[in-house]
């Protein structure tokens, strides 16, 4: 493919777009339990016109766009309030929880860099429930991760977590709540310990920073999580979730500028500008920022809260409907709006592709340290009205999974290991044959390809979802 030598027209590119995206979600079917967070077309419209206005302005350099502090120090102040800080807290607005994560992290390392100069090999101790995103962190920024396993309830293990402190330890972890059960750590506890110890404490409320205070002004029972615990040092929390605004949106919190200078990078020592990065992008566009400042001012706490309770009433009806399917369970109480569920005598690979076929999306996960492959759902406001929907074709899903064949993917890959070693696994090309994926396409069925997945070690899952993803990202 070449670069057209005349543009084309407008039409003909929106036709395009149309033919590419059609296989696409479509977040607002109410039929997705995940990764789009739709709060009507209101406010998304509202937000797409202060999104466009700021698309092209770069909010790299506040000294050119001074209103890059404005709408930046006023969304610390409001969701410093909302998460229990004082006026010494601060913070940056970031791309989302991956980068509010990192950039936690890596003001840890380079706070005790700084203090605890002897420590040379850092380490970081994080619940198994903690997000993928940490040990990303840790991947960049040259941290061990030491995973102590959650207990049968799906929280953080304190008293093991307190046996994994060693001299290196620099970083402690904990979810409000955890993305894979949705429940939440007991961060008073290990904040505690953490700062017991001079260990740094983050929460990671991602999900729950903002929604998790409405839903306990609606009575619902939440631990403590924020800066009202004297030992959490940092926070994340995304805006681009459950506060509804653009993609591109989440906050990273410290409880003083002292513990946030660790964050930033600035450089000079170029023939360039002077390069002051408070977070990891340098160039970006204006347009999430001053969209997630006037989507909050515009919805207002009394829309949030109405869509807390539509959320809570939403989650208390597709609990107690799972509970009704005898060949389902669920996993743990779900305390906010995240659950998963599992089964024991139903393959929950095909009950998903079922689900699939009618239109749903929900999203598997993969058995780990002793908890089965089960099934994740996010629930959002745009599935408020379509859970007894849910319900009845997951009833008949499952019953459609029971008929479908299972293993037989898994006996041809064992026997191919068998056969020629696990080094086969590599191969990113024989696997896709085998599975029956084309380059740049998923198959319709995804249950064969996970349940080989699903009975591989986690090491080996990654290297070949490694080797498949290079080679689908090839034009
Ligand atoms: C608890 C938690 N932390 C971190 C993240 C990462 O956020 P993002 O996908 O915005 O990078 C997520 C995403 O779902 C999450 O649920």
């Amino acid at each position: 493919m070449h670069l057209p030598e005349t543009g084309h027209k407008k039409e003909e590119i929106f036709g395009k777009l149309d033919e590419y995206t059609s296989k696409d979600v479509d977040g607002s079917s109410g039929r997705i339990f995940g990764y789009v967070f739709d709060p009507g077309s209101d406010i998304l419209e509202f937000a797409k016109q202060v999104y466009a206005r700021f698309l092209s302005a770069n909010a790299l350099d506040f000294t050119v766009y001074p209103s890059v502090l404005k709408f930046e120090n006023d969304l610390v102040a409001i969701m410093r309030s909302h998460l229990g800080g004082d006026d010494e807290v601060v913070g940056n607005f970031t791309s989302g929880g991956t980068e509010s994560i990192l950039l936690a992290v890596k003001a840890a390392r380079d706070y005790y860099r700084q203090q605890r100069p002897d420590i040379e090999r850092p380490e970081m101790i994080l619940p198994s429930s903690a997000h993928a995103a940490f040990h990303k962190a840790a991947h960049y920024f040259g941290i061990h991760t030491v995973t102590v396993p959650v207990l049968p309830n799906f929280k953080a293990d304190v008293e093991k977590t307190r046996r994994s402190i060693t001299e290196n330890t620099i970083i402690m972890a904990g979810s409000a709540p955890s993305y894979t059960q949705g429940v939440i750590d007991p961060i008073a506890e290990l904040s505690e310990l953490a700062g017991a110890h001079d260990i740094w404490f983050h929460t990671d409320a991602c999900m729950g920073g903002f929604l998790l205070p409405y839903f306990k002004r609606l009575g619902r029972p939440v631990a403590d999580f924020d800066f009202s615990l004297r030992n959490v040092r940092s926070l994340s929390v995304d805006l681009h979730k459950y506060a509804y605004t653009p993609k591109g949106a989440s906050m990273v919190l410290y409880r003083n500028a002292g513990l946030r200078r660790h964050q930033m990078f600035a450089f000079t020592r170029w023939l360039g500008y002077t390069m002051i990065n408070p977070t990891i992008q340098s160039t970006k566009s204006l347009g999430p920022l001053a969209a997630a400042w006037a989507v909050l001012h515009y919805a207002g706490d009394a829309t949030y809260l109405d869509f807390a309770r539509k959320k809570l009433q939403a989650v208390q009806e597709i609990k107690a409907g799972i509970e009704q399917i005898p060949e389902l369970y669920l996993l743990a109480e779900p305390e906010m709006t995240l659950l998963s569920f599992s089964s024991k005598t139903v393959n929950i690979f095909h009950i998903i592709d079922e689900m699939n076929q009618k239109g749903w999306y929900i999203q598997p996960s993969f058995s780990f340290q002793g908890v089965p492959a089960n099934i994740h759902l996010s629930i959002n406001l745009s599935n408020v009205g379509k859970t007894g929907l849910f319900l009845s074709d997951l009833k008949q899903c499952v019953e459609k999974a029971k008929a479908l064949p299972s293993g037989e993917l898994l006996r041809v890959v064992s026997k191919m290991i068998e056969k020629e070693g696990a080094e086969i696994l590599n191969q990113a090309g024989s696997l896709m044959a085998i599975a029956g994926m084309q380059k740049g396409g998923v198959p319709e069925r995804m249950a064969p390809i996970n349940e080989v997945l699903d009975a591989l070690p986690p090491e080996w899952r990654e290297k070949i979802l490694l080797e498949v993803t290079n080679s689908f990202f090839q034009p």
